[in-house]
C-alpha cells in the first residue's frame, strides 16, 4: 500500500470537471504518464466533460469520470469501497461570489457539508489502510477567506480570517474542519490558498471571461462600483504546477498561500481586455471596445483589495509563477476566440437566465 509521495498512482479529485479541477486533470494526466485519476464531479452549471473533449486516448485511459456529489454519504462509501486513493484533491465547490449573495445554501451544502463528508470518507480509509504516511489530503481554498485588504499589506498564512461573503465564510468554514481533521486524528490534510485564476475553461460568469465574451459580442461591460478593487491574479498552470509541489513536498498540517504577484485593478483588466480582443477579433475597428464600459451598482461586502505573500511557498517549495500577466492574459483571451464552440457548448439555459438576473438584461 505504502505509495512514495512523488509518485501517487490513484488520485481522487473531485470537482474535475470545473475550471481549475479540468485544467489540473488535464495537467496532471499528461505530466504524470502512470497516474490514474477518479474525476468525482456533481456536473453543475459549472462542470463540464466538454473540458476533457481532446483527451488523447492515452490520458483518457486513466480518467475515470464519476458524477456525484459530496455531501452524499451513501455514494461516498460506495465510492471508496470500490477504490483506493493515494490523494484526494477536492475542489468541488461552489465558487461565485455572486451567486453566494443571491442564494447562499448551496454553498453551505457543498463547501461545508460536502467537505465534511469527504474528509470524513477519505479519514476512514486512511485509517482502515493503517494510516499510510503517504496518503494526501490536499483541500484547494481561497484568499478570500483573510477578508479585505486596504491599499497595503499582504494575506500571509497567519493572517486571522475574516469573510465577507456567504462564498467566502462558506470555505473558511471548510478550513477549519480540515485543519481540525489534522489537529485532532493526524489525518495528512493541507491547505491551499489560492488567488484569482484565469486561463482556458473558465466558466463565463467570472470577470475575466465574462468579459472577453461581452467584447466579442459587443455587449455592455459590467464593473462593480469605481472599479478600483484589486485582485493578484495566478495563471491556472502556474496553479497546477504548484498544486503537485505542494502534494509531492509540502508538509501535512500545513497550509500555503499561492499568489501570480499580479495585483490590478478590475478598471485595468477590463481595458486591456478590450484592447486585447480589439487587436485579434477586429483590428480594422476605429472604435475602441471600452466605450462599452458601464460602472454599476457595487456587489454588496465586495472586498476591497486582495493579495498574497507567497514567500512561504517560494522559499519552501521553490515555487514562483513562470507565466507573466500580460502574456497569459492574451493566451486567455486567444484560447477563448479559437474555442467558441467550447462557449457556446456551455452557455445553457440555466447560464442565460443568470446573466439576465445578474445584469438586469432585457
Ligand atoms: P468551478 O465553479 O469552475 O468548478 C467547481 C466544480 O465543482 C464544477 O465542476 C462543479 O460541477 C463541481 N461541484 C459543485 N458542487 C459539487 C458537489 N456538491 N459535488 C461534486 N462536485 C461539485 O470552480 P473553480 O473556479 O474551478 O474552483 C475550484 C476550487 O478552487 C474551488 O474550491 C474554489 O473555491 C477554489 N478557488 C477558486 C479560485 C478561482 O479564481 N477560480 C480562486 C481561489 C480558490
Ligand atoms: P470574480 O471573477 O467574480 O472573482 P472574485 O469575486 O472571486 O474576486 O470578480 C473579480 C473582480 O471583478 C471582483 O472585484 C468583482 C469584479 N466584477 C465586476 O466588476 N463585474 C462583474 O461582472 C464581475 C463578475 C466581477
Amino acid at each position: 500500500m505504502a505509495q512514495k509521495p512523488k509518485d501517487p498512482k490513484n488520485i481522487l479529485v473531485t470537482g474535475g470537471a470545473g475550471f481549475i479541477g479540468s485544467n489540473f486533470v488535464r495537467y496532471a494526466l499528461s505530466l504524470r504518464p502512470t497516474l490514474r485519476i477518479v474525476n468525482l464531479d456533481a456536473l453543475t452549471y459549472a462542470g463540464n466533460l466538454a473540458n476533457f473533449h481532446d483527451l488523447p486516448p492515452h490520458q483518457a485511459a486513466r480518467h475515470r469520470f464519476i458524477r456525484g456529489t459530496v455531501q452524499d454519504w451513501g455514494f461516498l462509501e460506495a465510492l471508496f469501497s470500490e477504490e483506493i486513493f493515494d490523494a484526494v484533491v477536492h475542489f468541488a465547490a461552489e465558487s461565485h461570489v455572486d451567486r453566494s449573495i443571491l442564494r447562499p445554501e448551496a454553498f453551505v451544502e457543498t463547501n461545508v457539508v460536502g467537505t465534511f463528508r469527504l474528509l470524513e470518507a477519505s479519514r476512514r480509509q486512511w485509517e482502515q489502510s493503517g494510516k499510510c504516511e503517504h496518503f494526501r489530503f490536499l483541500h484547494i481554498s481561497t484568499d478570500e477567506v483573510y477578508g479585505s485588504l486596504g491599499p497595503q499589506g499582504y494575506f500571509t498564512e497567519t493572517t486571522p480570517y475574516d469573510p465577507s461573503s456567504p462564498y467566502s465564510a462558506s470555505k473558511a468554514a471548510s478550513d477549519h474542519f480540515v485543519k481540525a481533521y489534522f489537529r485532532t486524528y493526524g489525518f495528512p490534510a493541507l491547505i491551499t490558498n489560492c488567488s484569482n485564476n484565469y486561463g482556458p475553461y473558465q466558466f463565463p460568469e467570472k470577470l475575466i471571461p465574462l468579459m472577453i465574451l461581452n467584447i466579442i459580442e459587443g455587449k455592455p461591460l459590467p464593473v462593480y462600483g469605481d472599479g478600483k478593487n484589486v485582485r493578484d491574479w495566478l495563471y491556472v498552470l502556474d496553479h497546477c504546477e504548484t498544486l503537485f509541489r505542494v502534494l509531492d513536498e509540502g508538509k501535512p498540517g500545513e497550509t500555503y498561500n499561492i499568489g501570480g504577484g499580479a495585483e490590478r485593478e478590475n478598471i485595468e483588466i477590463v481595458r486591456l481586455l478590450c484592447d486585447l480582443v480589439d487587436a485579434r477579433f477586429n483590428p480594422s475597428k476605429n472604435t475602441s471596445s471600452r466605450h462599452l464600459i458601464r460602472f454599476v451598482t457595487d456587489r454588496p461586502g465586495h472586498d476591497r483589495r486582495y493579495a498574497i505573500d507567497a514567500s512561504k511557498i517560494r522559499h519552501e517549495l521553490g515555487w514562483t509563477p513562470k507565466y507573466k500577466f500580460e502574456e497569459a492574459l492574451a493566451a486567455t483571451v486567444d484560447w477563448y476566440l479559437k474555442h467558441m464552440d467550447w462557449v457556446d457548448s456551455i452557455r445553457t439555459g440555466e447560464y442565460r437566465e443568470w446573466i439576465k438576473r445578474q445584469y438586469k438584461e432585457a
